[in-house]
């Protein structure tokens, strides 16, 4: 996306705008309760420990679609972010630049009733309750930030499509190992009721172990369920394994191709080898 395209009409020069909560109507409180109670039911035993503490620390429920000013007072208090409105989408530049001060940017609109499953832009759910919970957790709220400086510093390195793939399978899509079995972490799958299921059970994608420069080789697919998702032992370990300069990376990177979506390498670290089924089959266009 340009980085220099001006602010619509009515935001800040950041992008910024009031999240005009006095407007919402019950019907569009009425849709992220649905939502919020369908993934309440679902998740424990699915998201991980961080994620489900993050959420009942928040108290996201309530009445539908919360304030962001109250979160903002909780979400502080814990970690020093805070959720700030946008219209949607903005300029990478200006996204990153809200990570690198703590501030995450979310969509201030909900999705249509008919669109509780699945739609194209990020909203305020996927927004609010797939990505802020975890910024409550110390470990990942640190990592959210170095993401946001990296990733002004991959932008001028021309190397943005390489950590997009980082923010991708991690971010958007992680899973994490833990002593019960695999958990979710990525909001992308959180804040949806079907991939919480095939992220976790479906034979067909592969879970593989995350290794830095392979997920940053990999492509994704922003239009259906991942072929495959990356497992990190602990949050820690990710942020571990990102705090160096990844000038030699991104290097190393500029002279490699890319790895196809559904391979299996000799030195994956494979929990689960899919049966690629499901994409086989034609994916959403076939169900
Ligand atoms: N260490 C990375 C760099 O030098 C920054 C980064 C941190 C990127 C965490 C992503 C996640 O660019
Ligand atoms: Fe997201």
């Amino acid at each position: 996306m340009a980085t220099d395209l001006p602010p619509p009409p009515g935001a800040r020069p950041d992008w910024t705008i009031d999240q005009g909560w006095a407007t919402y109507t019950q019907a569009e409180h009425d849709v992220w309760i649905t939502l919020y109670e369908r993934q309440r039911d679902l998740l424990p035993g699915r998201a991980c420990d961080p994620f489900l503490k993050g959420l009942d620390a928040l108290d996201l429920h309530r009445t539908g679609i919360p304030e962001f000013g109250r979160i903002n007072e909780e979400l502080e208090r814990l970690t020093g972010w805070t959720v700030v409105a946008v219209p949607g989408l903005v300029p990478d530049a200006v996204f990153f630049d809200h990570l690198a001060n703590r501030r995450f940017p979310a969509g201030n609109f909900i999705r249509k009733p008919e669109q509780l499953d699945y739609l194209q832009e990020p909203d305020v759910f996927h927004d609010v309750f797939g990505h802020v919970p975890m910024l409550t957790d110390p470990t990942f709220a640190d990592y959210m930030q170095a993401y946001g400086q990296g990733g002004l510093r991959a932008l001028n390195l021309g190397r943005l499509h390489n950590l997009a793939r980082l923010y991708w399978y991690t971010v958007e899509f992680g899973l994490l190992e833990t002593a019960a079995g695999l958990r979710i972490y990525g909001a992308g799958i959180v804040s949806s009721h079907a991939e919480s299921i095939f992220a976790l059970d479906d034979p067909s994608p592969n879970r593989l172990g995350f290794d830095l420069a392979r997920t940053m080789r990999t492509p994704y697919r922003i239009d259906d369920f991942q072929q495959v998702y990356f497992v990190i032992p602990s949050l820690q370990a990710l942020l571990d394994a990102t705090l160096a300069d990844f000038g030699a990376l991104y290097a190393a990177l500029a002279g490699q191709t890319d790895i196809p979506i559904e391979a299996v390498l000799p030195d994956d670290k494979v929990f689960t080898r899919g049966t690629q089924a499901y994409a086989r089959r034609g994916g959403r266009t076939a169900a």
